[in-house]
């Protein structure tokens, strides 16, 4: 989804403007722009497709100490130039990069800009057309010009602006979507993703929502809309630089599936001490403990792995479990148990769909705790408990690896108020040894790879559509198998309920029909899967099995080794995480930034 990143006082401020929009392509975009000034020299530079080719058309020549740049994925008009970002004011003198979405730049433009004339179709451009106009037309200063724009503009936004004439500032300000400020030595910086800056610096300092920053390379003024000072402290982001490189890897996908092992591990001990004991935060566990329900908000494949979660959560916490689809309850939640605890499962932490809901639940006064990736992210500050995943920074747009540590981390969590609770099931479950044999499953499937490929190309090198299909917990790995599939592969493809399969959709099935099944060690589920495998093929489906040890045949295709049957959907993702990432490479597509995607979807 759209980044930001932008840079005073600093001279090599062109490079650092394009190296940090690198760092932004894995979320997402369809083209690209910055604004640099020098004195009062400076260049705008857009172009549609790659940063690899905005860089070109930047060549050497355009240097600046001061500048914003944006990659932008379109929601109000088409990935056009005239489109993309930055946009300026009807004279041109100021220059504004957005992310978020503008819900009232229709009347904003009919009421105010008359006469106005736009290059594009955005809202952004209305916006600084907007300040501009306060600036130009009504003899305001830009500070104020810019505070009494942000008094009329409704929806969500994080601001980059910038007055040639005011040679020093970068104007910032923040509504929903995500901003941070950079500290740097002689310069300072502001980026909607700490991983465009921390080749810079790792001091950041949080923005919060309806709040301006004026920025010059040696201050930081946070204020409220009123011109109220705020104060705000820096703190050091605990991010490596060589955790976002890909190292010797092809792609940030393939290097995010082999990392998970090591994930497993990073939990394990993270999450429990040399003894084995439960290390969660006992204000998190009295949370679930004192919830009659717990509801479970997420998005995509962190839905997914919140089912996968459910059974082992329910049995181990005596507390029933609801999914939520975040961009379903933002507009409207059913009614709630007595007692509800929120959990927010994403990988970001920045998912506008999810922060919507997590708003209305702190609205009610009611608990939360975010389950994410990203310390110090948008749902991680507003909820009232954080639990991390540790899998360090997933950059390939298709989720894996936060997806397998989501559910070790809901076990982890299921564990500790489970053995609180005295519960048996709890005290037999030993978390830490069954994850460490999932991560030696993780391995062995690893180690699988090149026979995975191959049997890929047989089954989907000329595939338009395909299904997976499972029971019980299988199914639920289905539905992520299938989302990882159609994203990467664009090869149209449904997660189904096995038993389901004949209740309609087995019309789809003809001769040549991919169908990947999955079985799990379950004794009563996987003789059906069986008899559902039986009645696709009979109709001419090109069957492939994905099989745990113990329940295996020999003529199935791959086999995982046995893991608890509460962390089964973990051992039983890898193969179809394979799956994905090779019938997306076969097809020459770009694996880890599929078209149309996003990797922190920050709109509603
Ligand atoms: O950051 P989040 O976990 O909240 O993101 C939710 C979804 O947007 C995300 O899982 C998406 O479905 C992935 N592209 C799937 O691979």
């Amino acid at each position: 989804m759209c980044g930001i990143v932008g840079v005073v006082g600093n001279s090599n401020a062109t490079d650092i403007l394009l190296q940090g929009l690198e760092k932004l392509e894995y979320r997402g975009y369809d083209s690209a722009g910055i604004f640099v000034t020098a004195g009062d020299k400076t260049a705008l530079i857009k172009s549609v497709g790659r940063i690899a080719d905005l860089r070109d058309k930047v060549g050497n020549q355009e240097l600046g100490d001061r500048g914003i740049g944006h990659t932008r994925w379109a929601t109000h008009g088409k990935p056009l130039e005239e489109n993309a970002h930055p946009h300026q004011s009807e004279t041109g003198r100021l220059t504004l990069v957005h992310n978020g979405v503008i819900e009232n730049y229709a009347e904003l433009k009919e009421d105010y800009l008359a006469g106005h004339h736009f290059n594009g179709q955005t809202d952004t451009e209305v916006a600084v057309h907007l300040i501009g106009k306060f600036v130009e037309e009504d003899g305001l200063d830009t500070l104020s010009a810019f505070r009494q724009a942000l008094q009329l503009i409704k929806g969500s936004y994080a601001f980059a602006l910038i007055d040639k004439e005011d040679a020093d500032t970068i104007y910032v300000a923040k509504n929903k979507s995500p901003l941070l400020i950079g500290v740097g030595q002689g310069y300072n910086m502001v980026c909607s993703d700490a991983m465009a800056m921390i080749r810079e610096t790792n001091q950041y300092m949080e923005i919060h929502d309806q709040e301006l920053v004026v920025l010059t390379k040696d201050s930081v003024s946070v204020q409220d809309y009123s011109g109220n000072s705020l104060e705000r402290e820096a703190y050091t982001a605990e991010l490596d630089l060589s955790d976002i490189g890909k190292g010797t890897y092809p792609h940030y996908m393939l290097k995010e599936i082999d990392e998970q092992p090591s994930v497993m591990r990073k939990l394990i001990s993270t999450y429990a001490d040399a003894n084995g004991n439960m290390a969660v935060d006992p204000a998190i566990v009295k949370a679930v403990q004192e919830a009659d329900r717990l509801y479970i908000i997420a998005a995509g494949t962190s839905y997914h792995a919140g089912f996968a979660s459910k059974q082992f959560l329910e049995e181990l916490t005596d507390t029933p479990v609801e999914l939520g689809i975040a961009s379903e309850w933002g507009y409207g939640m059913p009614l709630l148990s007595q007692k509800p605890l929120f959990i927010f499962l994403t990988q970001s932490g920045e998912t506008a769909d999810s922060r919507q809901v997590l708003v209305k639940v702190n609205e009610l006064g009611l608990p939360s705790l975010t389950i994410t990736n990203v310390p110090g992210s948008t749902l991680s500050r507003e909820a009232s408990h954080t639990m991390l995943l540790h899998a360090g920074p997933e950059i390939s747009v298709a989720s894996t690896k936060a997806y397998t540590a989501q559910i070790a981390t809901m076990a982890f969590l299921a564990k500790a108020v489970g053995q609180a609770n005295n519960n048996t099931k709890a005290a037999a479950f030993d978390v830490v040894h069954e994850l460490s044999l999932v991560a030696q499953s993780i391995e062995a499937s690893l180690s699988d790879k090149e026979m995975i490929a191959n049997k890929v190309e047989e089954l989907l090198s000329t595939a338009r559509n395909a299904f997976y299909i499972g029971r019980g917990n299988d199914y639920y790995v289905a539905m992520e198998a299938a989302l990882k599939l159609k994203e990467i592969s664009y090869i149209q493809c449904e997660g189904f309920a096995a038993g389901e399969l004949k209740h309609g959709t087995i019309s789809l099935i003809e001769d040549g029909t991919p169908v990947i099944a999955l079985m799990s060690n379950n004794s009563i589920l996987a003789p059906h899967v069986r008899g559902n495998v039986a009645e696709v093929a009979a109709r001419g489906a090109h069957v492939l099995t994905i099989v745990e040890e113990g329940i295996n045949k020999e003529d199935d295709d791959i086999v995982v080794s046995s893991v608890h049957p509460y962390l089964s959907s973990i051992a039983m993702v890898i193969p179809t995480q394979l799956v994905a990432y090779y019938a997306s490479l076969q097809r020459g597509l770009d694996v880890d930034k599929p078209r149309n995607l996003a990797k922190s979807v920050t709109v509603e």
